[in-house]
């Protein structure tokens, strides 16, 4: 798989960890910054790795914040980007399965590495299930 990264000033301390945990997995990422503890503005970045997620077709994304919310937010005004805010394997599986997730979205004051190498290696292994949920997810979009 190909991913794309960011974070803001809130999400920067874990973003190489996060980075190393999806190459080692195997998977290609691509990083879009902030590359420091200096203060930004989330949507920013969320707007950045949207745009580049969309022009790489078949890419997904990762965007980490405080709490993962503002980014999550701000992704999800781009159509054709859904981004899911989890905050454990089993938010990942579902989000993968039911509503084709392309960007994962998490806090870093929220889970832990531990729980983050989890979401990702789910999230990474499960695949839309489509059927009654591809109709819904279309339906998303107004
Ligand atoms: C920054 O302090 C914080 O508000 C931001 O990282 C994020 O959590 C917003 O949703």
């Amino acid at each position: 798989m190909k991913f794309y990264i960011a974070c803001d000033h809130a999400g920067y301390n874990i973003k190489q960890s996060v980075i190393d945990i999806v190459e080692n997995l195997g998977h290609e990422i691509i990083n879009l910054g902030t590359d420091s503890n200096e203060r930004v503005d989330y949507p920013d970045f969320a707007h950045k790795l949207s745009e580049a997620v969309l022009k790489d077709k078949g890419s997904n994304g990762i965007l980490i914040c405080g709490t993962g919310i503002g980014m999550s937010l701000a992704a999800n005004k781009h159509k054709g980007i859904r981004a899911a805010l989890c905050h454990d394997a089993y938010t990942a599986e579902m989000s993968k399965a039911h509503n084709d997730a392309n960007v994962l979205c998490f806090g870093e004051r929220v889970v832990g590495l531990g729980v983050i190498e989890s979401i990702i290696k789910t999230w990474c292994k499960t695949d839309f299930e489509g059927g009654r949920h591809a109709n819904r997810v279309k339906k998303i979009e107004l």
